[in-house]
């Protein structure tokens, strides 16, 4: 709650009841001595360049696939020219663009109306507020209720496509395994399978699974499955935030992995 005594809600405040007065309003916007920028500066910054990174890697036409792996970022590929890593091929050979332009808008999406990422966004970038009793510098605030925000809602029918995404990591992380040798563990394999583990913690971690598992009921005691899976989706969506940290930079270090191995800079280990 801001110091300065509005709400966040509140039209333009009148300076002249505020106990700071007018020149104070608009020196301090907060009271905590603390250094609350830090946060914000951080998460906005790994924020911005996993967003930058994945947005440069989504554009490239090569180097997505080593053996085995394929990145993340161009999963499920939907094009012919990935080849062996083809789920199913809905785009021929005459498809020249990268082939992560086509299903890289879910997972994107899903990031995008994420409740705990908005948070991150909102804060960092908008500054809205920037933290916790930080007065934000806008004069309005209209929440979520008007266009392009009310597009936040359509996060739940995200989820269900992020779902799919999720069946077809767990997929590669299989046949991360498979090398031209035989079933071996190479150590992309398990890159590959902590990508896919920490995707799927963010899955079902998410606010739409606990909902979705729990919701509509007037009571779960009624419910015996639905009340265990409810219990287990709230137990995960306390830590939502620690996965959503996990799941974005392993995508990242992923796709780094796999080109640096299709470029021939790394030479992947064999574990067994
Ligand atoms: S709230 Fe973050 S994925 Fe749903």
């Amino acid at each position: 709650m801001p110091t300065s005594g509005h709400a966040a809600g509140d039209p333009a405040p009148d300076c002249a009841s505020c106990p700071l007065g007018a020149a104070g309003h608009r020196r301090r916007r907060t009271l905590r001595p603390d250094r609350w920028w830090v946060r914000p500066i951080l998460t906005g910054t790994v924020l911005a360049v996993a967003a930058g990174y994945s947005a440069w890697a989504a554009w490239q036409t090569t180097d997505y696939t080593a053996g085995p792996y394929i990145s993340p970022i161009f999963s499920p590929c939907l094009a012919a020219v990935c080849g062996r890593h083809a789920d199913v091929v809905l785009l021929g050979p005459w498809w020249r663009l990268s082939p992560a332009l086509v299903v890289v808008g879910f997972p994107i999406g899903l990031r995008a109306t994420c409740y705990y990422y908005r948070k991150v966004y909102y804060r960092s970038f908008w500054l809205s507020p920037p933290a916790c009793a930080v007065g934000q510098p806008h004069r309005r605030y209209s929440g979520e209720s008007r266009f392009p925000l009310l597009l936040q809602n359509i996060h739940r029918y995200l989820w269900c496509a992020g779902l799919l995404v999720a069946c077809v990591l767990s997929l590669d992380a299989v046949r991360s395994f498979h090398f031209a040798t035989g079933w071996r563990i190479g150590l992309g394999s398990l890159v590959l399978t902590a990508n896919a583990l920490f995707f799927w913690g963010y899955m079902l971690s998410c606010h739409s699974c606990r909902h979705l598992v729990g919701g509509g009921l007037r009571t779960l005691s009624g419910h015996p499955v639905r009340r265990r899976l409810w219990t287990a989706a709230s137990a995960l969506n306390a830590r939502h935030p620690v996965f959503a940290w996990l799941s974005l930079p392993t995508v990242v270090l992923t796709d780094i992995y796999v080109r640096l191995l299709a470029t021939g800079v790394l030479h992947d280990p064999r574990l067994f």
